[in-house]
């Protein structure tokens, strides 16, 4: 493929700026849009607004080159990747998908297609999207015959993004064949992973079934943990046991499951048929519930200590990054506040937070007498801290002992 032709990446965030600086290091001019004024200052100036290995290097070296550039319209391109938001409508029962993003996002790119692009969506999505996408472009006077549009979920994990987007194998779901195929060999120009090549409907839907097992197994790792807990039964060693057997692999149980796809994205199959989707509904609902089980517990554990001051280990939706959304760490600290307690958050990934007390871990550890472990962090795992962590019988909800 011709690396001159040049790409438009449509929303500059976990995704989709990982994604630019990626495709400007191998050759190809890519410009960047997003909403957000900040996002798009930042990049410009060589720099990065979101915390991910090695992006840095990647961004100052395309913006150095001229390669990356970022805006707050659509520009012209040969290909655009669209990397917007699909949130849930939180008012809706069971929540539906918002894919508004997605749609404004095709509105905005109708205007410069011309015969022989590429139109892709990365952001996931609910089944029908990518057909959507095809019909907004229609509607806006786009000639869809001559453009190819197909969808491609992101499977990367925050922390490995860098690595993940060119070794994972990727799923290419076209609109028609061509589309496939044509989408497909961009791909081969800078992923080493396999190329898996389908339709829209079952990329869509393979996305969301990934995420939607992850969900149901840790479901199943929550629901034991309570069930043990209950039975005075230590549920890591007994994880540990089952998964001796030679076709059994439990996940770990934890504070919850947060982040923005797989707290979110099991919503996105129920909310197309929740009369068949029992599993992935319980599933949601068992990992929604872990953190008022673990706030109760932390209660019991401040009127055993005669207090009302809380350490929180972690406030990230998982260990070792600051990213906080959907957190159930963060749903833990708010539920605690709300309650009138004093809240003192320990969180090496973020410098500062507005409305959260942060400490770092000596002080929670010199200061306070109920210690709760809600995130799994390198920083809390070395062996002087967790000695320290096991003597004051801080609440281990994540397993940090169990190494
Ligand atoms: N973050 C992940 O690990 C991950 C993994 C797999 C899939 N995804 C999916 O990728 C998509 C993007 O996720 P993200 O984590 O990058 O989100 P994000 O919120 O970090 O970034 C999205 C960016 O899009 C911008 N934006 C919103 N509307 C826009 C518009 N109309 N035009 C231009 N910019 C716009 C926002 O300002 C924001 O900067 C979502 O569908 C998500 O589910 C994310």
């Amino acid at each position: 493929m011709n690396r001159r032709k040049s790409i438009s990446v449509i929303g500059l965030g976990y995704i989709g700026l990982p994604t630019a600086a990626l495709l400007a290091s191998k050759g190809y001019s890519v410009n960047g849009t997003d909403v957000d004024d900040y996002v798009v200052k930042t990049i410009n100036k060589g720099k990065i607004h979101i915390v991910e290995p090695d992006l840095d290097a990647y961004v100052r070296s395309g913006v150095a080159k001229g390669k990356l550039k970022a805006y707050s319209k659509v520009q012209a391109g040969d290909i655009y990747i669209i990397c917007v938001p699909t949130p849930f409508h939180i008012d809706s029962e069971p929540p539906k998908p918002n894919v508004d993003f997605v749609i404004e996002a095709a509105k905005n790119i109708s205007p410069h297609l011309k015969a022989g692009d590429m139109v892709i969506l990365e952001s996931t999505s609910p089944v029908g999207t990518t057909e959507m996408i095809k019909d907004v472009l229609f509607n806006n006077g786009v000639d869809i015959n001559s453009i190819f549009i197909a969808y491609c979920p992101e499977r990367v994990m925050p922390g490995r993004v860098m690595v993940e987007l060119v070794d994972n194998a990727r799923v290419i779901g076209g609109i028609n064949s061509q589309s496939t195929e044509i989408v497909s060999a961009f791909y081969k120009t800078f992923v080493n992973g396999r190329i898996l090549e389908t339709e829209a409907k079952t990329a869509e839907m393979c996305k969301l079934t990934e995420n939607s097992f992850r969900d149901v197994n840790i479901a199943f790792a929550n629901e034991l943990s309570i069930l043990c807990d209950k039975n005075g039964v230590d549920v890591w060693e007994l994880i540990k046991l089952a998964n001796h057997h030679p076709r059994v692999n439990i996940l770990h149980p934890s504070t919850g499951v947060g982040g923005h796809c797989i707290a979110v994205d099991p919503w996105f199959i129920v909310s197309q048929d929740h009369e068949n989707s029992h599993i992935i509904r319980a599933a949601r609902e068992v990992n929604d519930s872990k953190p008022d089980w673990v706030v109760n517990k932390i209660k019991a554990a401040a009127k055993a200590n005669n207090t009302k001051k809380i350490a929180c280990l972690g406030l990230a939706f998982k260990p070792n990054i600051d990213d906080l959304r959907e957190s159930p760490a963060v749903q833990v600290v708010e539920s605690l506040l709300k309650q009138g307690f004093e809240v003192f958050c320990v969180e090496p990934n973020i410098n500062s937070h507005e409305k959260y007390n942060l400490i770092d871990i000596k002080e929670a550890i010199a200061k306070l007498d109920v210690i709760a472990i809600l995130v799994k962090h390198d920083e809390f795992s070395n062996a002087k801290t967790l000695t320290e962590l096991e003597s004051k019988g801080s609440l281990d909800f994540c397993g940090i002992y169990s190494n």
